[in-house]
């Protein structure tokens, strides 16, 4: 499956210069695109349209708003800090324990007063930030995991990704973190990547650096025994996502909260092709029969009830 590029073609696997020409250059307009790389902006449109994501407790602007963050999470019994225009992990402060207004980590590790100023003075500053424009810090309500992924999961937090093509979801994996992965969920930094099955959310087949495992390499799990709960509300948050960004071709990137189920972390608009090396399948034959549906809209049931039904292990597609 992954030699030549006219193998891959064949196969319906989709390339990155045709991902960028013929799906996220033709279905996602460019002055949208601020809307997902920015998170705050993400959040605020999400709050919109009620879709469920982690509550925000408040944004920092500027360094002299820096001295009010304890005030801001007062109460809170953890948060996190993040640059509004980040990405890969890159400058987000978990904070799972407030004592005595002292902060710690998740390790542990206490995190000082002044080493809270200088983080958030960095995220402002835009040390984490793509071309190191300034940027503001999202103080958010912190994620507990659901921890349905325990055993499968090392020492990190498992997501779902879902391609979402024209408001159907069209192809799924679980991303769970590794040693090799540090933690991060990133296929490139060694975590492994579950394709999964449209209609159950069940691990389907499983690959960790592009070459297909069958059991989680610190664990020692059954990677195909995986069974996403509340799929069908992550399939339906998903789908919905279409509507509130306007975005054609998009990634979603949910988790599960223990407390209230599924939380879009974040969107993307160029989503990676890796997912179809998790999954074994390329996406260019569902994103063909999508494209031949027209334009007339169709409700976010009607299109998840269209790709279980075509889009199945037992569909050829
Ligand atoms: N609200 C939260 N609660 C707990 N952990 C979080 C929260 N937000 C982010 N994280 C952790 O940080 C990681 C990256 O967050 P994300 O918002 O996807 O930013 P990035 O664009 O940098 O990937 C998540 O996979 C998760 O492990
Ligand atoms: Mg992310």
């Amino acid at each position: 499956m992954f030699a030549n590029p006219k193998t891959l073609a064949r196969k319906g696997v989709l390339g990155m210069n045709k991902r960028n020409i013929d799906f996220i250059g033709k279905y996602n307009p460019r002055h949208l695109y601020k809307l997902v790389d920015d998170k705050l902006m993400t959040k605020q449109l999400a709050l919109k349209n009620d879709i469920a994501t982690p509550g925000l407790i408040g944004v920092i602007r500027q360094q002299p708003e820096i001295s009010g963050l304890p005030d801001m999470v007062k109460g809170k019994k953890g948060f996190v800090i993040k640059p509004a225009q980040g990405s890969g992990g890159k400058g987000i402060l978990v904070i799972t324990h407030v004592e005595d207004g002292r902060f710690y980590k998740p390790s542990g590790d206490e995190v000082t007063p002044s080493e809270m100023d200088r983080h958030c003075s960095n995220v402002l500053s835009g040390l984490f930030t793509l071309g190191g424009k300034t940027d503001v810090a999202v103080v958010e309500d912190l994620i507990q995991f659901d921890p349905v992924f325990d055993g499968y999961s090392f020492e990190g937090v498992p997501d779902i990704r879902l391609i979402v093509f024209k408001g159907y979801p069209i192809m799924g994996m679980l991303r769970l973190s590794t040693h090799a992965s540090d933690g991060k969920a990133n296929l490139h930094q060694g975590a492994v990547g579950v394709g999964l099955d449209l209609v159950t959310g069940k691990g389907l087949h499983a690959v960790q650096y592009d070459r297909p495992i069958d059991l989680h390499p610190d664990t020692g799990k059954k990677l195909t025994d995986i069974q996403v709960p509340h799929w069908d509300r992550l399939m339906t948050t998903a789908a919905g996502c279409y509507e509130m960004s306007g975005l054609g071709y998009l990634g979603t990137d949910m988790v599960l909260d223990v407390e209230h189920g599924p939380q879009l972390l974040e969107l993307n608009a160029r989503p990676g092709l890796a997912i179809q090396t998790a999954n074994a399948r390329g996406i260019l034959p569902r994103l063909k029969q999508i494209q031949s549906l027209g334009d007339v809209p169709v409700p976010v049931e009607e299109r998840i009830a269209y790709v279980k039904k075509h889009f199945n292990p037992d569909s050829g597609i």
